[in-house]
């Protein structure tokens, strides 16, 4: 499970928040509620965007770099919003950074566990409704309220599904994972298609190689900053495909993982965010402003080097 923080920190800290882009700001959407004190410090990486495709040793020296800055900015904890960048370099970063650092990985694996246990919870509490259905199925030893081989099926990047940390993750808390790579929805999202037929045809495609590989699969972790804005497609695709699942994205859960280091805020201050993008600022302001759902005024333009 998550390491619960020893220590407690200010109500109005810094928080630093990574990602290779505009993804992560979902994970800032669901940190300002949360931490409504704090100071916030977004650095989206664009320029060297997409990690996705990239080697181990690449992704992890970009990703140090880039937590090195959110460092020297000041910033008493880490989130690390990109799941290519947690799933392969957390540790790196862990190693490189005095601060707690927060990874998606372990919340988001732990969102499914939570989300399946309430599912299991539900059908036994219908059962309990039936108790006439309850005791037919109970002679029938081959019942199961879930079938044994159900999987999480988790959609990310290549180079997330190759390094298998969620399917390490999701194992090591006693869930099967089948983990697809679906390396043309960022480009797809990037370019702003997110309610287009072209994308939900290959989500389609991906969907359908996936169900070939997992049938029974009833849980869907979305392993990729960029897939909660495909959410309503995914949605419509499933009900197309005739396959009910339960749509797991790990923001929510990385974002009470990092609330649960600091003090509740008693002084009521604003929050303030600055943000930070080594690529053109216009792309990132309307891009961002998607991903954010709100409008992204200050953005400043950062050269990180190669
Ligand atoms: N932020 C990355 C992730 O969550 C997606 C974009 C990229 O490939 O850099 O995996």
């Amino acid at each position: 499970m998550t390491a619960k923080p020893t220590k407690l920190l200010s109500p109005n800290p810094t928080i630093g928040v990574f990602d290779s882009g505009f993804g992560g700001l979902t994970v800032l959407r669901d940190l300002l509620p949360l931490i409504p004190g704090a100071r916030y410090i977004y650095l989206g990486d664009t320029a060297r965007l997409p990690y996705g495709s990239k080697s181990r040793e690449t992704i992890a020296r970009y990703a140090v770099s880039s937590a090195k800055f959110l460092e020297d900015q000041g910033a008493d904890l880490l989130c690390i919003a990109c799941n290519t960048a947690s799933a392969l370099a957390l540790e790196d970063i862990q190693q490189a950074m005095p601060i707690p650092v927060v990874g998606v990985i372990q919340p988001g694996a732990e969102a499914a566990l939570a989300a399946k246990s309430s599912a299991s919870q539900q059908i036994v509490s219908e059962q309990n409704c039936h108790p006439e259905r309850s005791a037919a199925e109970s002679k029938d030893l081959s019942f199961s309220p879930e079938p044994p081989q159900a999987s999480v099926l988790v959609l990310a990047t290549t180079a997330t599904t190759q390094s298998h940390a969620y399917a390490q993750s999701l194992n090591a808390l006693g869930l099967a994972a089948t983990e697809k790579a679906c390396p043309l929805l960022v480009p797809l999202v990037e370019e702003g298609w997110i309610d287009h037929h072209v994308t939900a045809e290959v989500l389609r495609i991906y969907l359908n190689e996936a169900f070939a590989e997992a049938p029974n699969a009833q849980t869907l972790l979305l392993g990729c900053t960029h897939y909660p804005l495909l959410q309503p497609l995914i949605e419509r695709t499933l009900a197309e495909l005739n396959h009910p699942m339960t749509i797991i994205d790990s923001a929510a859960a990385t974002a009470a993982s990092v609330a649960a280091y600091f003090l509740p805020n008693s002084t009521g201050a604003p929050a303030t965010s600055r943000f930070y993008a080594t690529d053109s600022i216009e792309k990132f302001q309307r891009l961002g402003s998607a991903f954010l759902n709100q409008l992204l005024s200050e953005v400043h333009l950062l050269d990180l080097g190669g």
